[in-house]
């Protein structure tokens, strides 16, 4: 697997040692996920694709648990808030008016020493003038040279060379073709028999691509408000209301990084929240207590979740404020939801574009400016916008936990409990018979139907000794063991085990799914 947990940024304590222990953290989350089946890398047989990944039996359990939290928050338990499923694919407007097509770039750069691209605003800075050293070819073997830095501040990330290409815009949008039309061919016959240098071929070539062009969707926000109208009329909601969306976003990223934190296919959990205009610094506030109490609510170490508000010049130019949800990942402090102010800048400019009035009329409120009855204004927008697949990776960390103890055999052992939030955890209880026979296993098919026939996730596992069955479990999260024994089928009892703490206590069979049911709503 591509663990670029080992390839990563690695943290600095106090005195700019770098923090292997956390680093391990990261070998030890990805070596779980592809063992247990949470994650395993993409096309693996056909030596994989770079930073692409697929979410195994495990990891879509997980993926889709944190989807159903979080549109349960959002949507079931407000009346304020209503869903949506757009395409990935839209018209290509959208992103035109939006300023993705324009301006949704990083500058990049080549190092000329050792051919490796990076983004310029990523990379580590040096004093311009100063002189760097850097290896030929960036090889450890290679000869040693030395070159000054530019103005530009910065140089190569991976063989500190300040020998480097221009900056240049890099868009992010992954382009794809509508329809039956090859725009090579149309390219092709455009320039039969011409003699045109090198830009006027890249000019003829983009024209004939643009003409079929669509993009995947950089994000899933867009759909929300071109779908405002259509939502509010067909729901008449009241300003102010939200419309959430879950679904996959694609960013053609120069650097992935640190596993499935950065990748080019992700998927998001957004809510555009229209409200009236004047109202934002309430409901951004608002919405920054909210989100961040909803992420604090399933972990384990709530203060490794922070909200950080952007500098000025961090500030998108849509926006007129923003906080980040920051999690303390192994590698510091790093985004996991931007919770921004976007104004009315979205809305009005889908309207100009479109020709469609995305407006709302309050027939409650009186008019500010000519103070007669009746509003009508662009509404302002809060967005909440997380990474689900970000927040995957940062469950999992929030989770791993090692503890020392003894195993079922009185040896010492580090025990890996993957401490879960009972709502996120894949399966929600493993049924197990204690040995394969003696009526064991027919007794706990009983209770996987009765769990199955609750709607309730659960795992029926005979292979291997006890002791290591309840290791696995501990390991992949599933908060309750049910152990069918010789007493079960005395006394209609099974034990359950608790994984945090790994106690076990008699209950009845005939109330062993209520019992789960209640400590899974515990804390609502
Ligand atoms: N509509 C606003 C928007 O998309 P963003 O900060 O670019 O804002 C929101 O993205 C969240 O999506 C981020 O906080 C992050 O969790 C997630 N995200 C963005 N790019 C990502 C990527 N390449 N890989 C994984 N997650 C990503």
């Amino acid at each position: 697997m591509n663990a670029d947990a080992t390839s990563g940024k690695v943290k600095k304590d106090g005195q700019g040692n770098a923090g292997n222990a956390e680093l391990d953290l990261m070998t030890k989350i990805v070596s779980l996920c592809k063992r247990r089946g949470f994650v395993f890398q993409s096309s693996e047989i056909y030596g994989g694709l770079k930073s692409c990944y697929d979410y195994g039996p495990l990891g879509v359990e997980l993926k889709r648990n944190i989807a159903a939290e979080w549109w349960r928050a959002m949507v079931y338990k407000r009346e304020d808030i209503v869903g949506l499923d757009a395409s990935i694919m839209m018209h290509p407007k959208v992103w035109e008016t939006s300023g993705h097509l324009a301006g949704f770039s990083d500058p990049l750069v080549d190092c000329l020493n050792c051919k490796e691209r990076f983004r310029a605003d990523k990379a580590p800075r040096a004093a311009a003038s100063t002189t760097a050293s850097f290896r030929k070819g960036g090889k450890a073997s290679g000869e040693e040279l030395q070159a000054p830095v530019d103005a530009r501040g910065y140089v190569c990330p991976v063989c500190g060379a300040p020998t480097l290409s221009s900056e240049r815009q890099f868009n992010l949008m992954f382009r794809t073709g509508m329809g039956p039309v090859d725009p090579l061919s149309d390219f092709a016959r455009s320039i039969a028999g011409k003699d045109l240098s090198a830009e006027d071929l890249r000019a003829k070539l983009e024209e004939a691509v643009r003409s079929t062009a669509v993009y995947l969707r950089p994000e899933t926000a867009q759909a929300m408000f071109v779908q405002f109208l259509n939502v509010q009329q067909t729901t008449s909601m009241k300003v102010p209301f939200g419309i959430a969306q879950v679904g996959k976003s694609f960013r053609n990223e120069i650097v992935t990084e640190h596993f499935v934190f950065r990748s080019c296919e992700f998927e998001q959990m957004e809510m555009e929240f229209f409200i009236e205009p004047g109202t934002q610094e309430h409901w951004l506030k608002y919405w920054c207590d909210e989100r961040v109490g909803w992420f604090r609510k399933y972990a384990n170490a709530p203060e490794r979740f922070r909200l950080r508000q952007h500098d000025e010049d961090e500030l998108a130019h849509y926006s007129d404020d923003c906080y980040d949800i920051e999690y303390d990942y192994p590698w510091g402090w790093g985004e996991l939801e931007g919770i921004a102010s976007r104004t009315d800048y979205d809305l009005t400019k889908h309207s100009a574009a479109s020709g469609a009035k995305l407006s709302y009329f309050d027939q409650q409120k009186n008019d500010p400016t000519t103070g007669k009855p009746g509003w009508r204004y662009t509404p302002y927008v809060i967005e909440p916008a997380a990474g689900l697949t970000r927040a995957v990776l940062c469950f999992l960390l929030d989770a791993y936990s090692e503890d020392k103890g003894v195993d079922y055999e009185g040896q010492e052992k580090i025990r890996v409990v993957l401490k879960l939030h009972p709502r996120l955890a894949p399966f929600k209880a493993a049924i197990l018979p204690l040995v394969k026979k003696d009526g064991h296993p027919e007794k706990a098919r009983e209770i996987v139907a009765e769990f199955r026939r609750a709607g309730i996730n659960v795992s029926y596992d005979e292979q291997q000794s006890i002791g290591k069955r309840y290791a696995k479990h501990d390991e992949i999260g599933t908060p309750y063991c049910l152990t069918v024994d010789g007493q079960t089928l005395v006394d209609g009892t099974v034990t359950i085990r608790d994984r945090d703490t790994a106690t076990q206590t008699r209950i009845p069979v005939a109330s062993a799914v209520a019992t789960v049911m209640t400590r899974l709503a515990q804390g609502e």
